[in-house]
């Protein structure tokens, strides 16, 4: 082994480097990116709370797919009376755009986020994500299997329908480029694009292509309809939100980190990818409900899927695009967009009783 130097060289990369005799961390300089120099393998002192926090009420939150009775499910699913063809139809494409968008998520925060992320309690919280991702994809194979759906036929929608494969695509794009071995941040350019792929996958992938996908499957929950499925839904939605959270308070943290990055140019390039995510949704609910069922239907999921596209835009200190009024005001007892921030304090205890979701 070589002798170590005394002389400690800085480190700017989210590579660990261990500096013997190197001064103590300085949690100034812990930063969400860019901030290598305060050591990424040392979790304390730590500086960004609300990651932390984020990996406390995760492992509070806790669940497993098993876990839920789908036996109400199956029995519907095989009759031949209590399901319609819509409401069937829209059940496999719900299921299309979920069973690999929680793959693409995953992919995404174990080789973008995470190699780049150089905050240590924002890394912890991005090891209890990914596991939280691949529960939601068992969640989605256990729900296929039960209904005996047709995996290979659920699987490679993502493939083989275009509304499923043009939001996922669209997602996929912004891995262009980060999922290259030489891709650093460091640069204006390159903090900028890494900023970019955390708004369209916090933003745009976890808080607008999920949540109306969710909103589906509360529709069915309202009419006592697959409230197994439902159920596993809503275990998938506080998981949801709660990375959505962590990755707007990631966000906001750079534009605190590195106000430089936030220029008004780059706020109309995620408000057009907004408005695009926005017009691929609309397309997709489209297809979920070409004719409408239990009082959805395309139109009115236009409009709710403009309110909480401004919902997240808010919640990064960008102006609404479409200022519109919930159509589904239902929507907000089940998907409570008002307690993003707090609602699972209240849930938390309930799972830890062994209680079941009552929304
Ligand atoms: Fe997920
Ligand atoms: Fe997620």
């Amino acid at each position: 082994m070589p002798p170590q130097s005394t002389t400690p060289t800085p480190n700017t990369s989210a590579t660990p480097v261990i500096n013997r005799g190197a001064k103590r961390v300085d949690i100034n300089e812990r930063k969400i990116i860019n901030g290598g120099d305060a050591d990424v393998i040392q979790l304390w002192p730590i500086k960004h709370k609300f990651a932390w926090d984020a990996y406390n009420v995760g492992n509070s939150n806790h669940w497993l797919p098993t876990e839920i009775s789908m036996q109400l499910d199956i029995e519907q699913w095989k009759s031949q009376t209590l399901l319609t063809d819509d409401e069937r139809h829209a059940l496999r494409m719900v299921l299309g755009f979920f069973t690999t968008a929680d793959s693409i998520a995953a992919n995404n925060l174990v080789l973008a986020f995470y190699k780049h992320i150089t905050s240590p309690e924002a890394r912890m919280y991005l090891l209890r994500q990914a596991y939280e991702e691949a529960i939601h994809t068992q969640a989605y194979q256990y729900i296929v299997e039960s209904l005996g759906l047709d995996g290979t036929e659920i699987f490679n929608m993502y493939r083989e329908v275009d509304a499923i494969y043009n939001k996922e695509e669209f997602i996929l794009s912004f891995n262009q480029g980060i999922f290259k071995d030489d891709f650093k941040t460091g640069t204006f350019e390159n903090d900028q694009k890494f900023l970019e792929n955390m708004c369209v996958f916090s933003l745009i992938l976890e808080g607008i292509f999920f949540y109306s996908s969710f909103a589906v499957m509360f529709g069915f929950q309202r009419q006592g309809k697959l409230t197994g499925s439902a159920e596993q839904i809503q275990y998938i939605m506080r998981d949801e939100s709660q990375h959505m959270n962590f990755g707007i308070d990631m966000i906001n943290t750079i534009k605190q980190e590195q106000p430089e990055l936030w220029t008004p140019q780059f706020v109309e390039r995620i408000k057009a990818l907004v408005r695009k995510a926005v017009e691929l949704e609309y397309k997709y609910a489209w297809e979920v409900f070409p004719t409408g069922i239990f009082g959805l239907n395309a139109e009115g999921f236009k409009q709710y899927i403009e309110y909480i596209a401004d919902r997240r835009l808010g919640r990064v200190g960008i102006d609404p695009l479409y200022n519109v009024s919930n159509p589904f005001p239902w929507m907000s007892e089940a998907v409570d967009l008002n307690k993003e921030k707090n609602f699972f304090e209240t849930r938390v205890t309930e799972y830890k009783t062994g209680g079941t979701l009552d929304w």
